[in-house]
């Protein structure tokens, strides 16, 4: 069943409103039998949102630190979020990468994807590059990016991992274009490829791999059927219930 992950980012600014959007977005995931919604709203809003949760629609973190507990000023973990009504958590989206220069690096990456699978958290893992090249030298960027944030992670806890691959160039109002569903489609095989390599096929085909760059209600259907993709990550048009409604029923 498709993944629909809404990612809020740094909106809405008050929480009445954060309400309003999930009340919306929840009328139609509860109806909608094809699909699984989580909605990863900011930290301050999760455990009020919570109480609206349902099986249908759950919700996620943005961030997590990697430590279970400690004096860490201003740090979250990932029991914490566990405990506040989070059952996911995106990790390494390219905003903390490198975007809003958090420089956050592959190894603290692989530490907080670690943590939140000890915790309990589904992570949400993002991968994808920033441009693409004749040579084919993305890909190799994206291999590395794999093994270095999935270093130590046992086979069993992949039933619990998901993989988003969101270029960079599809991402936000920046973006170059849209990719292709063909283009989308190679990755994910790629991926599988890479996974396989490292934790076996049986292993390699627990991972759910879903796709996140500039999706409409125009092009959602087309990245999980010619695409390949087992889910979505949406920033934009999770903000607009209609259109992020819209993307649901195409599905
Ligand atoms: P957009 O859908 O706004 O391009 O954002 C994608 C994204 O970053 C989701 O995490």
């Amino acid at each position: 069943m498709p993944l629909i992950i809404a990612n809020w980012k740094m909106n809405p600014a008050t929480l009445t409103e954060a309400k309003d959007l999930f009340l919306q977005i929840k009328k139609v995931s509860i109806k909608n039998r094809k699909s699984t919604v989580v909605v990863c709203p900011p930290f301050l809003f999760i455990e009020s949102l919570r109480k609206f949760t349902a099986p249908k629609i759950s919700l996620g973190a943005q961030d997590v630190f990697w430590e279970l507990e400690g004096a860490y000023t201003g740090e979250i973990s990932p029991l914490q979020l566990y405990e506040s009504g989070a059952r996911y958590v995106i990790v390494g989206h390219y905003e903390r990468r490198t975007r809003i220069t958090l420089n956050e690096t592959d190894e603290v990456i692989n530490k907080k994807l670690k943590a939140s699978l000890k915790a309990g958290l589904k992570p949400i893992l993002c991968v994808g590059e920033s441009k693409r090249d004749e040579a084919g030298n993305f890909l190799h960027f994206i291999k590395r990016q794999l093994e270095l944030d999935l270093a130590g992670v046992k086979k069993t806890d992949l039933k619990n991992l998901i993989i988003a691959y969101e270029p960079i160039w599809t991402v936000g109002r920046d973006a170059k274009r849209k990719a292709l569903p063909e283009e989308c489609r190679e990755i994910v095989v790629f991926i599988k490829k890479v996974l396989a390599d490292m934790f076996g096929r049986n292993a390699m085909e627990k991972v759910q791999i879903i796709y996140g760059g500039s999706v409409d209600s125009k092009n959602a259907r087309d990245y999980l059927t010619t695409g390949s993709a087992q889910g979505l990550l949406v920033g934009r048009e999770s903000l607009r219930p209609k259109e992020f409604n819209e993307i649901l029923k195409s599905i």
